[in-house]
């Protein structure tokens, strides 16, 4: 029996985990952010979707310049969602209900509101204080240029200036994100302790695992050299890089499993690393490393049969040495929402319901981002004045930045906030056209979106989860991605805008759930995929 047909293989090998945008959820006090106490209201949902699993992003005490990845406070919950008090009771409610609870970990960086950046400003140049995170002098005769040309991920130069506390212009410190979001230095012994004393904090409290932000960031080479202008552009990264994927990191993560490995109950860790070649991310899943990293592969090709079978085939075998599971994700709340991603509209719509049913049948653990069971789509239309994500100021409107996969969730109702608070406020405005999307409204119609994932959920449970962990690819028209896992499970997508036949050596199995209508003839429509099960011979 493969480690993922056995059921007792380690929950996180193919687990369904569901994305919590805390921000976004819902909102208990009506605040119009979203809050613990909302989400523990609406564990419910989770439960009868039938994900095996939540990840919160972060809710720490934060000036929310990003979101919450800018963290102040690792050991606390912001006020504006709730108080560990809060947290206990959501934990133990998941548990109670058979979800487990994974948290957000943010390990390159912290908020400059964190008590150690404020000493650092305090501190001279040189000081311990300051060398837990990477100050430097300028460049230029009075130092006045910054001291490498690194980019920020958000747009503009990743170095900002700091005043001295005598007045004078001083020091530089690396931020590649916001300029409220110092770089910690992971040479330092200390900043190392420190986390681990923060992963104890949650280990202790009974959390399952992390999601550690930007884990191929935390190493940088330490004679912080400029990057060849060719090498300057956003995007996954390629290797060889000065602050991103470079081998350093990897000691920090054999400590953390050694760490987790020390607990009871199977905690758990997957990687966020963009990173261009599969190979490279398998790196972080090597049995001593984490445990499972996010497949942006995947989520990045686009909705053609050739690029969505490299990416599958790419992530598996690069996956071959090491013993991790594959994990599938097609969106998260930094990329445009995946029914605006394959067109949009109606095509769109039917499109993402043919992908789930793709990520789904795919062997491994998959990641939900909360609406998609809903069909969201990326909200395009929202007024300058109320984008907050920082990459839209820092690029002067140029990229338009990722609230509009950030919106808050419809759940019920005829007006805005859509059931999403008890107040018509939402910190983003929804579409009014999310009305007719709301949980409540699509629960009741069988062929909703979200009767679609609640279908694909129970029956990956029955029929696809105990499958066989490989892929056989059985031969089907051009467009069309047709596989078998062991000898009772099949699925077929039709990627193409015609019609298809099914492959002849399934011409008899049963159709147990479809994305859209079968034709009568049995075709496959264009867009429509199919789980069947097929009789042992
Ligand atoms: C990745 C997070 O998903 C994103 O939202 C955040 O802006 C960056 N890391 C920086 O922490």
């Amino acid at each position: 029996m493969s480690a993922a047909a056995d059921p007792r293989a380690p929950w996180w090998r193919r687990a369904v985990i569901y994305q919590v945008y805390v921000r976004s959820f819902a909102d208990a006090d009506g605040d119009g952010v979203g809050d613990l106490a909302g989400i523990r209201s609406r564990l419910a949902h989770l439960r009868d979707l039938g994900v095996d699993a939540l990840w919160l992003t972060p809710f720490y005490p934060s000036p929310q310049v990003d979101g919450g990845y800018d963290v102040a406070d690792h050991r606390d919950v912001d006020p504006r969602f709730g108080t560990l008090g809060d947290f206990d009771a959501l934990l133990a409610d998941a548990h109670g209900l058979g979800l487990r609870l994974i948290v957000d970990l943010v390990p390159n960086h912290t908020s400059s509101e964190h008590p150690w950046f404020r000493a650092a400003l305090a501190a001279p140049p040189g000081s311990p204080e300051r060398a837990r995170y990477l100050f430097r002098d300028g460049r230029g005769p009075r130092g006045d240029e910054p001291p490498n040309n690194w980019r920020s991920r958000f747009g503009g130069g990743a170095w900002a200036r700091v005043t001295e506390p005598d007045g004078a212009p001083g020091q530089w410190y690396l931020h590649l994100f916001a300029p409220e979001q110092p770089d910690l230095d992971w040479t330092n012994g200390e900043v190392r302790g420190e986390y681990e004393s923060i992963l104890r904090f949650w280990l202790d409290r009974g959390v399952d695992g992390f999601r550690v932000d930007v884990a191929h960031a935390l190493a940088k080479d330490p004679d912080l050299p400029d990057i060849p202008p060719e090498r300057l552009r956003r995007g996954p990264a390629a290797e060889g890089h000065p602050h991103f994927d470079r081998d350093e990191v990897h000691d920090v993560y054999r400590a953390w499993r050694r760490l987790a490995d020390a607990y009871p109950g199977e905690r758990s860790f997957v990687a966020e690393a963009w990173l261009q070649s599969p190979q490279r991310l398998a790196r972080y899943v090597r049995p001593d490393e984490l445990h499972t990293a996010f497949n942006f592969h995947f989520l990045l090709a686009p909705w053609a049969a050739g690029a969505l079978r490299q990416a599958i085939d790419a992530t598996i075998g690069s996956l071959a040495g090491t013993g991790a599971p594959p994990t599938w994700v097609l969106s998260n709340h930094d990329v445009t929402r995946h029914v605006t991603r394959y067109g949009g509209g109606a095509l769109g719509a039917r499109r993402a319901r043919a992908a789930a049913l793709l990520m789904l049948a795919l062997p491994g653990g998959a990641y939900v981002y909360q609406g998609e069971e809903l069909g969201l789509h990326e909200v395009e239309d929202l007024a300058d004045e109320v984008r907050q994500d920082p990459t839209f100021a820092r690029t002067e409107g140029a990229d338009p930045g990722r609230d509009g996969c950030r919106v808050p969730l419809p759940w019920s109702g005829e007006e805005p906030s859509y059931g999403f608070g008890p107040s018509a406020a939402s910190w983003l405005p929804q579409p009014g056209s999310w009305r007719e999307l709301a949980a409540a409204r699509q629960a009741a119609r069988p062929a909703s979106m979200l009767s679609l994932y609640r279908a694909a959920l129970r029956l990956r449970r029955e029929l696809v989860a105990p499958a066989d962990e490989a892929v056989r690819w059985l031969d089907a028209g051009d467009g069309v991605l047709a596989f078998r896992r062991g000898p009772s499970f099949a699925c077929v997508v039709n990627v193409a805008d015609e019609p298809a036949a099914l492959p002849a050596e399934l011409l008899g199995a049963s159709v147990v759930l479809a994305s859209d209508a079968l034709a009568v003839d049995g075709s496959l429509p264009a867009a429509t995929a199919v789980w069947l099960a097929v009789e042992a011979s």
